[in-house]
């Protein structure tokens, strides 16, 4: 058996990795017959995908196993002017009986449309096995394994090869590990067809209301121009400067204005927030949810959530909105908010000491002195920083994690819930 180009007269890609699907397009969804579907691969060998497809589908010529009816019938579809033959002598077939793969010698593979044709050993089975094998770089195998893991989600079980050249001399060359191709059963009634959900096995469930996100973005923009220009008043890190001797216009002016303005309008958003948190019906917005915790329950699944959190958990408890630890630490920023609306307030006063409302306000800067106040201010600015990347950092985390959307919630409102889970703070979901 010749496996070589010359029925391919339609082969001018450059072999690279990629991902694309090898379905046969004859069968429309409605009406699948049982079978093995074939759909896409992942090459790291430098095989093109159709070579990659034409090695995994090396098998007796007279095999009747699904799976190699699958990948032949895609090769067919791949190659539409001629498929490469890929049938082998059952000498030359060695099935996975011991092993969880296996052999087969052809005598002819090219590579590439004009590598010479050699004689190869195919190996072909389970990922982890084939790659025990193989022994590809620490870099291939994660990439495997990542993309083995996302197919998984669709339904798919990787089929992986690896292959080795057989020397002039007959002795055979070190295993190269060349990919996988994705295969999955259709029509069978055992599995799904398609595993992925669809709109069915989810509920939407409006969460966090316009004014709340209005709120929430508010904060965004304000925090961010009151730390640029709060740092510029620390530390007027652009423009000129007097210690140069430079004429600085009234720039600094400017910072202070926006601060100064930023920071009220930041006091009136706190104001509101309050407001809300007193008077809105909804009671994932309400006080109450400010301190999650009212039972041994709740402290259990505090500390099952920071496992969570840690990598030491696989999974931790399912909350529709904040779990305990995101409470406690939007609580907190709360707090530190309020303090931090406070500290510059009473730095404020400064500037009205003969108002005596002013002056009342302005009593922590006599208190503590000027200079702690405004190293709180600042320590307080940093914190702030920490804490905006972490949020950051976490709700991508767990968006992507839990597949709930809680990103985009911050936008649209609403999250998704799987069907069939059992939040702790929904129970009648
Ligand atoms: C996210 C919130 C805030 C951040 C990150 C922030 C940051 C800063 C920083 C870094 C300074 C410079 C401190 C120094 O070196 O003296 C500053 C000064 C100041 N901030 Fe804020 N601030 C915030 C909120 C507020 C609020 C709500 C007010 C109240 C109106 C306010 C009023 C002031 C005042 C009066 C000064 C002193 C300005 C001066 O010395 O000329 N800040 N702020």
């Amino acid at each position: 058996m010749r496996l070589d180009e010359s029925t391919n007269r339609n082969s001018n890609y450059v072999p690279q990795r990629q991902v694309e699907f090898f379905s046969s397009g004859e069968q429309s969804r409605e009406k699948r017959k049982p079978g093995v579907e074939v759909g896409g691969g992942l090459s790291v060998g430098g095989l093109s995908l159709r070579r990659l497809l034409t090695m995994a589908a090396v098998s007796p010529a007279d095999s009747t196993d699904p799976v190699d009816v699958a990948l032949r019938n895609s090769l067919r579809f791949l190659f539409r002017h001629g498929a490469p033959e890929t049938g082998v002598s059952r000498e030359d077939f060695d099935p996975a009986k011991d092993r969880r793969y296996s052999l087969a010698r052809v005598h002819g593979f090219q590579r590439t449309k004009d590598s010479p044709a050699e004689k190869t050993v195919i190996i072909r089975g389970d990922l982890e096995s084939v790659m025990n094998v193989a022994k590809p770089s620490h870099q291939d195998r994660i990439l495997l394994r990542k993309n083995a893991q996302m197919a998984g989600s669709r339904g798919y079980r990787c089929l992986a090869v690896a292959s080795a050249t057989v020397g002039d001399n007959g002795e055979l060359g070190a295993f190269r590990m060349e990919g996988f191709v994705n295969v999955r059963p259709v029509g069978t009634g055992l599995q799904d067809e398609d595993l992925t959900p669809t709109s069915d096995d989810w509920v939407r469930l409006q969460l966090w209301s316009a004014g709340l996100r209005f709120l929430h973005w508010l904060n965004v923009v304000l925090i961010v121009l009151l730390s640029v220009t709060g740092y510029y008043i620390m530390d007027p890190f652009f423009g000129d400067t007097f210690f140069r001797g430079i004429e600085t216009g009234f720039l600094m002016g400017w910072m202070r204005f926006i601060h100064f303005s930023c920071g009220f309008i930041w006091i009136a958003v706190g104001l509101a927030r309050a407001f809300i948190a007193f008077f809105s019906k909804d009671r994932y917005m309400r006080w109450e949810t400010f301190w999650p915790i009212h039972s041994k329950e709740d402290m259990k699944n505090l500390g099952r959530t920071l496992g969570f959190y840690t990598f030491l958990r696989k999974e931790g408890p399912l909350y529709v909105a904040h779990n305990p630890l995101q409470q406690l630490t939007y609580t907190s920023i709360y707090i530190v908010g309020a303090l931090q609306m406070l500290i510059g307030l009473s730095l404020y006063a400064l500037y009205h000491m003969s108002n005596p409302v002013w002056a009342f306000i302005a009593l922590p800067c006599s208190w503590f002195g000027i200079p702690i106040m405004r190293l709180l201010h600042v320590m307080i600015m940093f914190l702030f920083w920490w804490f905006v990347i972490a949020h950051i950092y976490l709700a991508f985390r767990a968006d992507s994690l839990e597949r709930h959307g809680g990103v985009s919630a911050m936008i649209s409102g609403g999250v998704w819930m799987r069907r069939t889970s059992r939040p702790v703070d929904a129970p009648e979901l």
